[in-house]
């Protein structure tokens, strides 16, 4: 990876315009989980510091396109620019109106409404990308865990800056990712959880060449149970993907889980039952792990000495099955392997179970890490390549 590193540039009075990866769960108006704020700090102090002009960009959730964030307040940046401004004590202001144009006031630094919402930014639209571009002497990319998307706010506003270069955070994201899975010390554990197998399918397929045990749990999980030819009764599964669940179990050993905890519905929790899966009834919901499958799979990641790990086990957000995630929270945070977890639930869970210091690496990435995993290029940082030659 050959990018210019914004730490090689002079920032002094320049318009710096810098992309993060702001998406965080909002409840109540509050931010849930600021660990993707907190992951961008450092770059945004470090460009004030040096005396740049700052604005910074993001998106959240995924708006309509051409809507006024008026008439969908939910996906407002307004709750992350209070918690920013907080965390790092500075005046930041809120800039809705910024496409064609805006002025700096006595703010410390800008921070532009929810870029989801302009038109074209999906499409990777290049008159959008040229606006954006057009308000910066020097574009800077930080937001790893938006790298995997080719959108007008990472990939096309890279074209047409006068500068664009990547930011510390991704760096060290790209960095330490590469270093642990160039040669990564074996046995390689690779741990996917949540709810779809389709969207993750590529990743497992690429994974089961790479580990040396696979890993899985939630919706995937299900799937694989279905495989082998197991009720699975109401619960989430993928139908269409039992041939695939069965050609990945030829390439690498999948341990099938032995006994899991179920219930009569989602909302349910009142009549969870923990089972051996040949008990599993055809109107049971399968929402966690149970013991003996756990005991399979810790078995597995005391042996690993390196780990990677996206998805819960389970519907970890209702103590009654939680179990699952949070046996598996605490036993890579007790694993001397070196541990890599990205993913929005993976750091819930391990916010929840506070052992973020026992984590080796944690990436801000879901699909991005995912999609690096993987070996793919990402579009944000081919961009970036391309800009330094
Ligand atoms: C994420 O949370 O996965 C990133 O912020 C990217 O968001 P997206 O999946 O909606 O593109
Ligand atoms: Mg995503």
């Amino acid at each position: 990876m050959k990018v210019i590193d914004l730490r090689d540039l002079d920032l002094k009075g320049k318009r710096v315009l810098i992309r993060e990866d702001l998406n965080v769960p909002i409840s109540g108006g509050q931010v849930a989980s600021d660990a993707r704020i907190r992951a961008a700090v450092p770059t945004i102090l470090y460009a004030l510091e040096q005396g740049a002009q700052l604005m910074l960009m993001s998106h959240l959730g995924r708006p309509k396109e051409g809507v006024s964030i008026e008439e969908q307040p939910e996906v407002s940046l307004a709750p992350v620019v209070k918690h920013l401004a907080k965390l790092i004590d500075k005046k930041v202001r809120l800039v809705d109106d910024y496409l064609d144009g805006f002025e700096f006031g006595d703010e410390d630094l800008v921070l532009f409404e929810n870029v989801r919402v302009n038109k074209g930014e999906k499409a990777n639209d290049e008159a959008l990308g040229k606006k954006l571009a057009a308000l910066c002497d020097i574009f800077v990319m930080d937001a790893f865990g938006t790298a995997h998307r080719a959108q007008a706010s990472t990939e096309c506003v890279a074209r047409f800056a006068p500068i664009a270069c990547a930011g510390p955070l991704l760096i060290s994201e790209l960095t330490a990712l590469e270093q642990a899975l160039a040669n990564p010390e074996r046995p390689l554990v690779a741990i996917v959880g949540g709810s779809k197998v389709s969207t993750k399918l590529e990743v497992l397929d690429s994974l089961s060449s790479l580990v040396d045990h696979l890993i899985v749990g939630g919706g995937i999980a299900n799937t694989f149970l279905a495989a082998a030819g197991n009720e699975v009764g109401i619960s989430l599964y993928e139908k269409d993907l039992i041939d695939s669940a069965q050609a990945l179990q030829n390439k690498v050993s999948v341990p099938i889980p032995l006994d899991v905890v179920t219930a009569k519905g989602f909302d349910k929790a009142e009549t969870a039952e923990t089972k051996a899966v040949s008990e599993v009834e055809k109107d049971d919901m399968i929402l966690d792990l149970g013991p003996d499958s756990l005991a399979e799979i810790n078995a597995v990641i005391k042996k690993a000495k390196t780990i990677i790990w996206n998805g819960p086990l389970g519907v970890f957000e209702n103590e009654a099955f939680a179990g699952g995630t949070e046996s598996l929270t605490r036993e890579i945070a007790n694993s001397s392997a070196f541990s890599i977890a990205g993913g929005g639930d993976t750091l819930a869970a391990i916010d929840k179970y506070e052992v973020g210091e026992q984590i080796s690496y944690i990436s801000t990435g879901g699909g991005a890490f995912l999609e690096f995993v993987e070996g793919k290029k990402l579009p944000a940082v081919s961009v970036l390549e391309e800009r330094a030659k």
